[in-house]
């Protein structure tokens, strides 16, 4: 079957290097807002008989998810065999239980709405905790690709007696693959989160590490609280100042700056969501997923 790429906008970087990896073409769509705000897509593109895959990192989700939806479908009316959603960094999965009465599990209503109009989905390192994979929210398939391997080899290329550090209980997951690649110690702190920017750390115990270069690595980056409360005790502790790892570089208002300037040594990112910091490239890691994704026929 025939592969067509699509970009939503701010993702065409990724989407052209995936359609070479792809030896695929890359779509041409309009996409834009009317002067009321109501969205506006056209496909310029053949798409009949065509596997679509559109190319959307979920940051900002609600903006995106209605052009999407569209695209979507447009394809398919317009013969297209099936869409594959491409979205490297797959938003509310932080939502996975009712915190306080009157919420909603929004994981899964989001799960819900793209279930409903697309019909595979490839991202990295969803945020699975309470939910543990995807398939428990999402109807459609779905492939979860690891950042784990290529952090490893950044920091095997990049730093000297390296120790890793996960924020929160949460983070062990990744934090213990990408030791175990880079061949590198590893701890976990505890976190407790008393509202969206006020996050305590537990202390780090660093003293048998004092000649390592700490490594931060988490998931998500978002008003970088979890990664400033943990620089602030590793300085306590008198550490080197630490390197900072996230797989999505959420940085929410002016967190990026904030992280780089509480006495960081380098920020880096993986390109799941585009951003200066990013220095670890994933655009790999879709192409099995969307080479091999067949719609079954029902
Ligand atoms: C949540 O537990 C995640 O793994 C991250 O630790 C969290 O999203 C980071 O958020 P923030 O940057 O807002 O502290």
């Amino acid at each position: 079957m025939k592969i067509i790429l699509f970009a939503l906008p701010g993702n065409e970087e990724l989407a052209k290097v995936l359609a070479d990896k792809l030896k695929a073409e890359m779509g041409e769509a309009t996409i834009r807002r009317f002067p009321d705000g109501e969205s506006y897509v056209r496909i310029l593109s053949d798409v009949k008989d065509k596997k679509v895959v559109l190319v959307c990192s979920l940051h900002q989700p609600d903006e995106k998810l209605l052009p999407l939806y569209f695209l979507s479908n447009v394809a398919k009316d317009l013969g297209a065999k099936c869409t594959c959603l491409v979205a490297p960094y797959l938003a509310y999965m932080r939502q996975d239980k009712i915190f306080h009465e009157g919420e909603g599990v929004t994981s899964k209503y989001f799960a819900r709405l793209v279930s409903g109009f697309a019909d595979s989905l490839v991202t990295v390192d969803p945020h699975l905790h309470r939910i543990s994979s995807l398939g428990e929210v999402y109807s459609i398939p779905t492939e979860v690709v690891h950042a784990a391997g290529a952090i490893s080899e950044w920091i095997k290329k990049h730093i000297e007696n390296p120790v890793l550090v996960g924020p929160d209980s949460e983070s062990e997951q990744w934090v213990s693959e990408v030791a175990k690649h880079a061949g590198a110690p590893f701890l976990v702190l505890e976190k407790t989160r008393h509202g969206d920017r006020d996050v305590e750390v537990s202390v780090p115990q660093v003293e048998a590490f004092k000649n390592h270069t700490p490594v931060l690595v988490d998931d998500i980056i978002s008003t970088a609280r979890t990664m400033i409360e943990t620089v602030g005790h590793l300085k306590k502790a008198s550490m080197k100042a630490p390197v900072c790892i996230g797989v999505h570089a959420v940085f929410s208002g002016e967190a990026f700056w904030d992280l780089l300037n509480s006495g960081v040594e380098k920020v880096v990112t993986c390109n799941t969501i585009p951003h200066g910091s990013n220095a670890i490239d994933l655009s790999g890691l879709y192409v099995d997923f969307i080479q091999n994704f067949e719609k079954p026929i029902i």
